[in-house]
């Protein structure tokens, strides 16, 4: 039986078909990609992050944070970074550069954060103590320590990501495949 390989034209708008799906699923294998960044001594950080929306037309993809977090200085002095997706159900491996912004006020951060704050995720945005603070001695929790402390002012931020290009690797028993594409262009690589 011949099988049908699909061409550059049916995988590009197939890889971005499967982020928009794994906005709107939480099981998609996609959901949550590793976000790999510098710090301020120039080392390698990474963390897995919940991609939240996909605009296929301007290549953008955004994810909620706490700006407080490190992650947010480290991308405002070094903006590219990268994306790692993985799913065992495609066989497919995505590495996106990508090029970040991140987006603290404003309409936009207004708008999703009345959403969020009636969500079960609300009390990550909403902690006294900014995300990677050392707690004292023999408290595990956030809660524990601070259940007197006032209600702090949301610090859920959005952190956009401008696709620059991709890196597409297809394991399958018919041979692996690899691409680099950007928003123009195709190089099949050497898997
Ligand atoms: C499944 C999973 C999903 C996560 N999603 C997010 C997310 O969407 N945004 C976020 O800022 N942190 C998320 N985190 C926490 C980060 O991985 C990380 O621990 C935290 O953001 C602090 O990272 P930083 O010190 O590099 O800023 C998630 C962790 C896990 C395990």
């Amino acid at each position: 039986m011949k099988i049908h390989l699909q061409t550059p034209q049916e995988i590009r708008p197939q890889i971005w078909k499967e982020l928009g799906r794994a906005s709107q699923d939480r099981h998609h294998e996609w959901r949550t990609p590793v976000l790999a960044s510098t710090d301020a001594d120039g080392l390698p950080d990474a963390r897995t992050v919940v991609l939240r929306q996909v605009d296929v037309v301007d290549g953008q993809l955004t994810f909620y944070t706490d700006r407080r977090s490190p992650k947010v200085p480290q991308l405002q002095a070094q903006a590219q970074a990268v994306l790692v997706f993985w799913s065992a159900r495609l066989g497919w491996q995505l590495r996106v550069r990508v090029a970040c912004t991140v987006i603290t006020t404003g309409p936009e951060v207004d708008a999703l954060w009345q959403g969020v704050k009636q969500s079960a995720a609300a009390g990550d945005y909403l902690s006294p103590l900014a995300p990677g603070a050392v707690l004292a001695q023999g408290h595990a929790t956030v809660n524990e320590e601070t259940t007197d402390a006032p209600m702090p002012a949301h610090s859920f931020a959005l952190l956009r990501a401008q696709v620059l290009q991709m890196d597409w690797l297809e394991l399958s028993r018919e041979g692996h495949r690899r691409a680099q594409l950007s928003a123009t262009t195709w190089a099949w690589l050497t898997p």
